[in-house]
């Protein structure tokens, strides 16, 4: 190609990949395959590559991250950066209301715009000529900080303006406003994921926003799931809208992500009950939310009424009822889970807080306690958000009365008294116990479990009350419990006896990927298991394996086979595989296996086009593995259109569906996402 023609195609890639991007990333609603937009960014970054003077401020190439840096530039804002009143009841609104109308009579018949009012950070984002040149974060309202690096990995945030079809022109200067946020779902997952690798997880959204955003290395900015929402423009061109209604339309022209929930209210009642309702519903926005902004409509109005301080008068936050409370710490207590890591939680004086009487709350790990030097006895203020579990914010230092105790690292297990271990790397701290009863009772729990023995009735409270009464001291031991035993159980008659041996019994019929899974080693979950009985097809070879052999097998890597051969070479754990075999729990895998029960179960995938590692027969078995089904036709109810490159008609009938489509890689994160859920 001459040169010229390269870098007209490179122009073509920027445009179509970014256009593709905000397809997924703010409309949610992708044209092209994840393996296309692939293709689309891999023949980018190779002629940039090739020729790096091509590489140009908004290529979508940069959204994985640069060069770290060494700190960040202090820039200013072309305008300030202002703030927002709070009014905390639908009366403080309407004072407000009334302050305003007295300065100015056209306040009286004003109408309003009600949005979110985001809780993440805010960020200032400059356009020239429709190209993204820098972004800041507020700072003092004057001047911020330069994360331009940082933000352009925010997938929803445009590179370029306007994206999408659309007929409106680029302005030659634009700056926008709006929020970085992490959606709450892509927050628990992100959490979870931390959890497993041994990683702090984080507070709140918020928080993880932020601190990902302030990261001096992009590159972890990257692996955050930061999105964006744009809602104020700060400078532009005289015949921008006027309106604040507009001005959020224009932005959504313009290709950048908007809060869906804004409101176009008629009066201030109407805009005060948008607010109530949504306080309502606030657990159930896809983002964190601590109230709404009510603006008033007309910004030509808004901006006359002026400031006081950094507030302007033409809006305010009209605040949620508060979920933060403060409340007594009347104790630490600690949990142990099936993997024997110990966390710590709070024992609070009852309160309410989001309609909810909490009484219980996380404290996250150990550290966390030593770094907000939260103390017992201390006054400490508790958050809900949402679905998640209420925590602990921190300590009101002001208030303490001096009796307060600090605390001290559990270094027994409370529950078998054994010595706590913390091991290298990890934050978290452990009772390495094989046989201590908080762990017997979370691991009876998993042995009977769906993915695993599948022991129908068999649930936490029943494993604890097996634990309780010296029943059982190990999964093994399920299979002696008789009737008369479980007649000593309270809750327990001779029905429920009989049905619960009959299910204990049925587990004879499990396979040996099934056995592997229930037995709840570290690391190995419904698709290791199924990979380690495929391999080797019986305990005894299982058992016999080294850390070489496990390492060869596809999807095992050295951390998981450190763990399997650490885990066969405890005495008590051999001791328990002796006990399954003489009860008769020693499954073998036979050739040629089904389908089994796994993450895929009850869904139905269709193969188009070449994937690029994987032929045919492997994608095949590797869904077969996971339980999947595979089908030679698409229908609406395929879950899957797995496509590769020269994907054909199969791929346009799965758009025309809606039918979700994956590629090569995203079937793998599928899988390693799912089974993440799996045994997180
Ligand atoms: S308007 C002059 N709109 O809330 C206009 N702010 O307490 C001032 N915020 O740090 C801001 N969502 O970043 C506005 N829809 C929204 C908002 C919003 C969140 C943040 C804003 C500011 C804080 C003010």
């Amino acid at each position: 190609m001459a040169k010229k023609d390269i870098s007209v195609r490179a122009e073509e890639l920027r445009q179509q990949i970014n256009y593709h991007n905000y397809r997924y990333h703010v409309l949610n609603s992708p044209v092209i395959s994840d393996y296309e937009f692939d293709v689309l960014l891999r023949e980018l970054q190779e002629l940039e590559t090739e020729y790096p003077e091509l590489l140009t401020p908004d290529s979508p190439t940069q959204r994985v991250g640069g060069q770290p840096a060494e700190r960040f530039q202090r820039v200013p804002h072309p305008a300030p950066i202002l703030s927002l009143g709070n009014a905390y009841d639908a009366d403080e609104v309407r004072a407000w209301f009334e302050r305003i109308t007295k300065l100015d009579d056209r306040v009286a018949g004003a109408d309003f715009s009600v949005e979110p009012k985001l809780d993440g950070l805010t960020v200032v984002l400059h356009y020239e000529n429709g190209i993204f040149t820098m972004g800041s974060t507020r700072g003092d309202g004057e001047y911020g900080e330069d994360i331009t690096q940082n933000l352009k990995t925010v997938r929803s945030l445009p590179l370029r303006i306007p994206v999408g079809e659309t007929d409106v022109e680029a302005p030659r200067r634009l700056v926008v406003r709006g929020e970085a946020i992490i959606l709450r779902d892509a927050f628990e997952e992100m959490n979870r994921r931390l959890e497993k690798a041994g990683e702090r997880t984080y507070v709140n959204p918020r928080n993880a926003a932020s601190g990902a955003l302030r990261q001096l290395d992009s590159k972890l900015t990257a692996t955050r799931p930061i999105s964006l929402l744009c809602y104020a423009i700060i400078q532009g061109e005289d015949s921008q809208p006027s309106r604040q209604v507009e001005v959020i339309e224009y932005l959504k022209q313009m290709g950048f992500p908007i809060p869906e929930e804004t409101y176009h209210c008629g009066d201030l009642e109407g805009a005060i009950s948008v607010g109530d309702k949504m306080a309502r519903r606030r657990e159930k926005l896809p983002y964190e939310a601590d109230g709404v902004v009510i603006k008033i409509n007309d910004l030509i109005l808004a901006a006359d009424l002026g400031f006081v301080g950094k507030d302007p008068r033409g809006a305010i936050a009209f605040k949620f009822p508060a979920q933060v409370v403060t409340t007594t710490l009347e104790d630490i207590g600690v949990n142990v889970g099936r993997t024997g890591v110990i966390t710590p939680y709070a024992i609070l004086e009852p309160i309410e807080v989001g309609g909810v009487t909490v009484s219980q709350a996380t404290l996250h790990n150990f550290d966390f306690i030593e770094e907000k030097d939260i103390r017992i006895g201390d006054r400490v203020l508790l958050k809900r958000a949402g679905e998640v579990i209420p925590y602990v914010i921190g300590p009101v230092v002001d208030v303490r009365k001096g009796n307060e105790k600090p605390y001290d690292l559990p270094r027994y297990c409370p529950s078998c008294g054994e010595p706590l271990e913390q091991l290298a790397g990890e934050v978290a701290v452990y009772c390495v116990n094989a046989t201590c009863p908080a762990q017997l009772v979370r691991n009876l729990e998993h042995y009977a479990s769906r993915g695993a023995m599948d022991i129908e009735g068999l649930g936490i409270r029943i494993a604890r009350q097996l634990v309780e009464a010296g029943l059982v001291s190990d999964v093994a031991d399920l299979y002696q419990v008789t009737v008369d035993d479980l007649l000593t159980l309270e809750g327990f008659a001779e029905k429920k006896a009989e049905n619960l041996l009959q299910a204990i019994d049925a587990t004879r019929e499990r396979s040996l990927s099934r056995l592997i899974n229930a037995l709840g080693i570290r690391g190995v979950g419904v698709t290791v298991a199924g990979d380690l009985a495929r391999h080797f097809r019986s305990l005894e070879a299982l058992q016999k394996a080294t850390q070489e052999e496990l390492e060869g097998i596809e999807g095992i890597g050295p951390n998981i086979a450190a763990t399997i051969v650490d885990w066969m070479a405890q005495l008590s754990n051999a001791e328990l595989l002796k006990k399954l075999q003489l009860a008769g729990i020693w499954p073998t895998e036979g050739e040629g296996v089904g389908a089994e029960p796994g993450i895929f179960s009850g869904m139905t995938f269709v193969l188009t086009g070449k994937l690029p590692s994987l032929t045919r027969g492997e994608a095949k078995s590797l869904i077969g593995r996971h339980g999947g089904k595979v089908s030679g036709s698409v229908s609406r109810r395929t879950t899957y259109v797995v496509a590769g490159e020269s994907a054909g008609s199969k791929l346009d009938r799965a758009l025309a569906f809606g039918v979700p489509i994956l590629n090569e890689s995203s079937l793998r994160s599928l899988i390693e996402r799912k089974e993440t859920l799996d045994e997180g």
